[in-house]
């Protein structure tokens, strides 16, 4: 059905970020643009090879703008392509004002921008504040020496009769803390023994770093991606972690993160850098871990003065498809009074598709989620590859493994490769990624799932993201309209009217494997009488509109325009 409706969603204007208009710039409700921005994330490594030598670079990202455009992204978050000696594939910086080689240039990243802007879509970049690689000058300097100039850039302490500061462990396995033979100290890890972290209690780290976002910014672009901010900060007592029963996946005690992870003093960070990025009109999104409501509602700031998009990963940790889960989520989101942020799938994280997937229904399951997320108030980030239902790729064997801790935690632990590889773009080999081997091997399933066969497949996922998104951005209740959670108490039917002005949109999603009925009245919302007109749906026979009668397939989606003769 969502074939005869596309037609009307397309004809629609978008509406699109000028490139020229003023970043602050807000609209009648005092949205700023990334408030109506779909934001896109995607691996360098993994989404165009222009040179064909098996990885990804910034010109294949530049030749796949006008695809982007017509998915309906706003703008793109590009993990780190900055020098790195990649041991964490460019979460381990060597410079942070340049291109890594094996993506291009700086003159490929302003032509690549250039191009962006051109099309109205905005650039991201991945800030790694909490480390830097062991190979940038920085920590070559830290190291040489105790007499250093960079030596109080990172943490140094000395051991314990012969043996580490403390019991901290790294996320990455194993002790967080490395002795370097040279000057006989212990330097502090919270990630790989080669991303050292800086030591953010010193000044001259803090105000080296707040320069970098401003020489990016000066180069156009639009906000950062802050890496892993929870953990910039450590106890200067070195108090130890309370231990807990039992082993992590590295074979390590269980260890609760109380002095290493997410101190105070973080949101002093925050608001410096905020500070900075408030002089550009940039955003800032936050990858911020957070166990509850209260946590989230910290990263925004006491003043709105922290992150504009903390992004909550709650949301995504749902672990199954079930209507009073995300209800629950998206409540506690909204109450956190700030602007909601939903990620459904990262570069950390086994892919949705699987994640939700139950092997039948996949797809339709792909088409829910996305009716979810892109419906929702608040700002969504697609994960490369998501509108087109792309599945893990995990390898099969430890010599095959990339990721560091997929070879340390094997088999338990099989790293992150499989949710970064290649993007599929068509059914030719390595699915039109590489004529290369590609640096990871794409699945079968890139024969079915890809972009080229999706476009000529009117029920497709990639079409479901496309329709959904043209309309998301040219429907004003879709864009500013509070969210009203409707029959709270269906277990199956996740529910809710996107209600702006006078005007509401209907959004109904059978969260189970079975058909489902489900009735509105929507009196009590100011829509007496309401009647219905399909905006989008799954439905494969005639959609349904009889709201006191909606029939639902299995994990079908149904999305309406309300109105009553006595709207309000
Ligand atoms: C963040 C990144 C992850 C990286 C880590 C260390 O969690 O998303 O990919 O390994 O930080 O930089």
């Amino acid at each position: 059905m969502f074939r005869q409706l596309a037609l009307l969603v397309l004809a629609s204007s978008f509406v699109t970020v000028s490139p020229a208009a003023p970043a602050q710039a807000v609209d009648a409700e005092g949205h700023r643009w990334w408030q109506h921005a779909v934001f896109y994330e995607l691996y360098p490594r993994s989404f165009a090879d222009s040179n064909n030598d098996g990885i990804g670079d910034l010109n294949g990202i530049t030749s796949k703008l006008d695809y982007l455009k017509q998915l309906g992204v706003d703008a793109i978050w590009i993990t780190p392509c900055f020098p790195s000696p990649q041991v964490d594939f460019g979460y381990d910086v060597s410079d942070y004002q340049n291109i890594d080689p094996m993506y291009g240039t700086l003159k490929d990243f302003d032509h690549m921008q250039s191009e962006a802007n051109q099309r109205g879509i905005k650039i991201i970049l991945d800030f790694v504040i909490n480390h830097t690689s062991d190979k940038h000058p920085w920590f070559m300097d830290s190291r040489s020496s105790r007499k250093a100039t960079h030596r109080d850039w990172y943490v140094w302490r000395d051991g314990k009769g012969g043996q580490p500061p403390n019991n901290w462990e790294s996320t990455f396995g194993h002790s967080a803390w490395e002795l370097d033979p040279k000057t006989k100290q212990y330097y502090y890890h919270y990630f790989y023994i080669q991303q050292p972290d800086l030591n953010w209690h010193n000044p001259k780290v803090q105000s080296a770093m707040f320069g970098v976002t401003r020489w990016w910014y000066k180069r156009g672009v639009a906000g950062f991606r802050l890496d892993a901010v929870d953990t910039l900060f450590e106890d200067p007592d070195l108090r130890d972690n309370p231990v807990l029963p039992g082993k992590n996946k590295y074979g390590d005690p269980n260890m609760e993160d109380k002095y290493d992870k997410k101190l105070p003093e973080v949101h002093d960070v925050l608001r410096e850098l905020r500070k900075v990025a408030d002089e550009s009109g940039a955003v800032l999104i936050g990858e911020a871990y957070t166990n509850d409501f209260d946590e989230l509602k910290q990263y925004y700031g006491e003043h709105n003065n922290e992150l504009q998009m903390p992004m909550d990963f709650m949301f995504m940790k749902v672990n199954k498809v079930s209507a009073p889960e995300f209800r629950k989520q998206i409540e506690g989101v909204n109450s956190s009074g700030g602007w909601p942020v939903y990620v459904l799938g990262n570069h950390d994280n086994v892919r949705s598709y699987v994640r939700y997937g139950d092997g039948q229904h996949d797809d339709a399951i792909a088409k829910l989620l996305a009716g979810l997320y892109l419906t929702l108030r608040g700002t969504p980030i697609m994960y490369y590859g998501e509108e087109i239902g792309m599945t893990n790729n995990d390898p099969k064997r430890k010599e095959e493994v990339k990721d560091p801790i997929g070879i340390t935690g094997w088999p338990e632990e099989k790293g992150r490769d499989g949710e970064r590889t290649p993007m599929q773009w068509n059914e030719s080999l390595n699915a039109g990624f590489t004529t290369a081997k590609p640096w990871l091997p794409v699945p079968d399933s890139y024969k079915t799932h890809n972009v080229a066969t999706e476009l000529q497949e009117p029920d497709s996922v990639l079409q479901f993201y496309k329709h959904l998104l043209a309309l998301r951005h040219q429907n004003q209740a879709l864009l500013d309209g509070e969210y009203i959670a409707l029959n709270n108490d269906d277990p199956n039917v996740l529910s809710y009217l996107r209600k702006y002005k006078g005007q509401a949109v209907l959004v109904v999603l059978n969260m189970s494997g079975q058909a489902q009925k489900a009735s509105f009245d929507l009196g009590a919302q100011g829509f007496p009488a309401a009647s219905a007109k399909t905006l989008l749906t799954t439905a494969s026979s005639e959609a349904p509109t009889d709201l006191s009668q909606l029939s639902l397939e299995p994990f079908g989606v149904y999305i309406a325009e309300i109105s009553s003769a006595a709207k309000q």
